[in-house]
């Protein structure tokens, strides 16, 4: 495994912040309130006053965009996967760590691993509380984040918030108000930072991108999701399916049901996910579960994804609308 020491080296090197805002950027009106804030409103450098780089590395921000994460857009992927490219491309960047609102930060980095599976690391990192609280934490998530991005042998992209390191593929945010918002569920965290250094106690992400985008790359495919609930309808997949046999220009290419358990779906949504596939919309079954993963059977008449979680199978199918799975 890579880096078991986590030491870094002597080297002069660069550690690229590009901003996306967040509530890492977030400011309140009172200092005791860690709730009534506006996302998205410092800008990234100044999030970088009074962090000490580790010894060697030198800082360098961009803001990429400013947007509370719960407005993140195909647009901004698509630019952060490109001024990451740009700045991985350079010998002497050893990587690049993102400011990124905490409720898609999980979505953004399947995109960004998705599509480059970057052999530097890529840290996604964030904050539960504004910059202007009391306590903030996202000067100690954005330092432990430049240590990540400065580890020689990190690689793949990563999330690291309150001490802990996700991958892209496992990292889900599975609480609303604490500091510590993450789980990798089964697959457990890739590692740790623990004062100014890193323990990893899995393999960084590596492998190839699984799709390779096509240029140019124009409005994504929609892909839409539908929860499989207790008295779940067939309503709203028939009224999308109607859309597009009427010829909609931005009709939906691409459907994922929330499903229940092991991929199972009410039976009323499950005709109309079968009306949608026989129309040419593409449906995959992703389990509602935050753990484990769609256990296949030969009966199955509907695609299932596997182990991602709802919003990741989204990505996945829009990716592979959109380009040419490996
Ligand atoms: C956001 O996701 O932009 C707001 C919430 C957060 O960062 O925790």
């Amino acid at each position: 495994m890579a880096n078991q020491s986590g030491s870094l080296t002597d080297t002069l090197r660069r550690v690229i912040v590009l901003g996306t805002g967040g509530t890492i950027a977030g400011r309140a009106a009172r200092p005791g309130d860690n709730i009534g804030y506006s996302a998205a409103e410092v800008g990234v450098a100044e999030l970088l006053a009074g962090i000490d780089a580790p010894a060697g590395v030198t800082l360098h921000a961009e803001q990429v965009a400013q947007v509370d994460s719960k407005d993140m857009e195909f647009t901004i992927w698509l630019a952060l996967a490109l001024r990451c490219e740009h700045w991985l491309a350079m010998d002497d960047v050893a990587g690049v760590v993102i400011t990124h609102g905490t409720d898609t930060l999980e979505e953004t980095a399947f995109f960004l691993q998705s599509v480059m599976a970057p052999g530097k690391p890529v840290v996604l990192t964030c904050a539960m509380r504004p910059a202007s609280a009391l306590s903030p934490d996202g000067p100690q998530n954005v330092r432990d984040a430049i240590v990540v991005a400065a580890t020689p042998g990190a690689r793949g992209v990563v999330a690291v918030c309150a001490g802990t390191i996700h991958t892209a593929l496992d990292v889900r945010k599975v609480h609303p108000y604490r500091l510590d918002p993450f789980s990798s569920g089964d697959a457990g965290a890739l590692g740790y930072v623990e004062e100014g250094l890193v323990r990893p106690v899995r393999d960084w992400p590596g492998g190839e991108p699984t799709v390779v985008l096509k240029s140019p790359i124009g409005a994504p495919p929609r892909v839409e999701i539908v929860t499989s609930h207790a008295g779940a309808r067939g309503a709203v997949v028939d009224a999308l399916v109607r859309e597009r046999q009427a010829g909609a220009p931005d009709a939906v290419q691409g459907l994922v049901l929330a499903a229940t358990g092991n991929g199972t779906l009410h039976h009323d949504l499950e005709a109309a996910a079968m009306r949608a596939q026989e129309a040419g919309i593409v449906v995959l079954r992703a389990t509602r579960c935050g753990d484990g993963r769609i256990l296949p059977k030969p009966s199955d008449a509907l695609r299932d994804a596997g182990g991602l979680s709802p919003v990741k199978a989204r990505i996945s199918l829009m990716l592979e609308l959109l380009g040419t799975v490996r």
